[in-house]
């Protein structure tokens, strides 16, 4: 199966859900409020950075390497004997997060390749075999804990190193033909591959404290893939629930069909087009993306969105009440590359004058229309409404309806007063003729 297919797939999968919600086993009931209460931090946050590393850093070409070039266990080997990220510094990965404005990290712990970056005991293709020898994620945790950044980890269901893991329409090995494939298939019992699923999941959720989001990755049934009796992803998140009571889980381990089995939906690589709805209600979600296209660290990829496009898409999502999970692919040295920290810097200088615009903020109340060239947030606590102004205009902007509707307004780069004229319902704002000097510059309305 293509990527491409796999990820529509997941799209429908996670947007267009239409058959009626399961009966909540005892172990996941849990009341709206209690469900709220439990994500709170990550409604408020908003902006979190996502992490991909491996072993197919080092062939800088993509993390699906392995399957888009059909690479065999023996080949793939050297990269994993290669592995030495001697300028490994995960405070300095920390301290670049926080400047940029994020307020969480999700890490590939395992990615679909199988390689695993903590000192896993049920398997061999781990990074403390590796010549770096260390177990990466214990100061990894370590450092963003200590910059008040909150941890999330991110696991792969797909394995495609692991003995067990029965070969499928997206393994990069294996017969191709189904009969072959079948018997191929088996010696790989699933029923172990769980069993090593639950096994890595509890050393995850015991070994390194609290650990705030868990990102699976990701299901695909259907006669050539793989779902969630494949998973046991009932069983599964019940032992993530009991390891890990206020975790937040993604909705990857197809149990969308239920209420409870995800805690938000993972628009991946696209901009939905408004906030998203399961069985007719607004749900929680995250859109992950990249800085260009890849995941892991791809060295000759050359379609790096700009400081700019990144700035209006953390403010658009935030505007229909998401949360937005940035990747950066460090190299196999250990570092977040130049053009990434080019990014990072950006959005950190747009962040630390305008942020006020995007924690603890959402989509604005449908009474207010968005002006043109405009994006609209709203912070229901504080009851100030914030309009990005995309496309700066000569002097003037008219927000239609707006008249009566707020007491104060001024520009939040520079806390200064932006005055207007009404006429009839309509606002007019007189501003300056000179843009900002910020990427996107925000207009502060305190609300009636
Ligand atoms: C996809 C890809 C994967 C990436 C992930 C991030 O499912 O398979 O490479 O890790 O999305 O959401």
């Amino acid at each position: 199966m293509k990527k491409s297919s796999v990820l529509w797939m997941l799209f429908l999968v996670s947007i267009n859900f239409t058959i009626p919600a399961q009966d909540t086993p005892a172990w996941a009931k849990e009341t709206p409020k209690q469900k709220a209460d439990r994500m709170a931090w990550w409604t408020h946050d908003r902006f979190g950075m996502f992490i991909h590393w491996g072993t197919y850093s080092l062939a800088a070409r993509h993390e699906w390497v392995k399957n888009n070039e059909k690479i065999s266990d023996a080949d793939y080997q050297k990269y994993f004997e290669h592995f030495d990220p001697d300028l490994y510094n995960p405070k300095e990965w920390a301290a670049k997060a926080k400047a940029a404005g994020m307020k969480y990290v999700v890490i590939t712990t395992k990615h679909h390749e199988g390689f695993c970056l903590w000192d896993s005991k049920y398997t061999d293709f781990k990074v403390t075999n590796t010549p770096y020898g260390k177990d990466l994620i214990k100061p990894f945790v370590d450092a963003f804990r200590a910059e008040g950044i909150k941890i999330g980890f991110y696991y792969s269901l797909i394995d495609w190193h692991h003995p067990d893991f029965p070969y499928d329409g997206v393994h990069p090995n294996g017969p191709k033909d189904k009969d072959e494939r079948k018997a191929a298939n088996a010696t790989r019992d699933i029923k172990k591959y769980q069993q090593y699923m639950k096994n890595q999941m509890t050393e995850l959720l015991t070994k390194y404290g609290r650990i705030d989001e868990l990102f699976t990755d990701f299901s695909y049934p259907g006669e050539n893939g793989k779902g969630h009796e494949d998973w046991d992803s009932e069983g599964l998140l019940k032992l993530i629930r009991q390891l890990q009571p206020n975790i937040v889980v993604d909705n990857r381990l197809d149990l969308e069909h239920t209420d409870w089995g995800w805690d938000f939906v993972t628009p991946e690589q696209y901009m939905p087009k408004e906030w998203p709805t399961i069985r007719g209600k607004r749900v929680p979600w995250e859109t992950c993306q990249t800085f260009s296209g890849s995941w892991g660290y791809y060295r000759d990829e050359h379609s790096w969105k700009s400081v700019r496009q990144l700035v209006v898409m953390l403010i658009e999502v935030t505007s229909k009440g998401g949360n937005l999970l940035l990747n950066v692919g460090p190299t196999a040295r250990g570092l977040f590359d130049d053009r990434a920290n080019e990014r990072l810097e950006g959005m950190g200088k747009w962040m630390y004058l305008n942020s006020r615009s995007i924690y603890g903020c959402t989509q604005a109340p449908d009474d207010f229309k968005t002006p043109e060239n405009c994006l609209l947030t709203y912070h229901p606590a504080t009851k100030r409404l914030y309009v990005h102004v995309l496309d700066w205009p000569f002097q003037t902007l008219h927000l239609p309806g707006f008249a009566g509707k707020f007491k104060y307004a001024q520009l939040l780069n520079d806390a200064s007063e932006v005055r207007f004229n009404i006429t009839g319902d309509d606002v007019t704002f007189n501003l300056p003729v000179q843009k900002p000097n910020t990427e996107v510059p925000v207009i502060e309305l305190y609300l009636e």
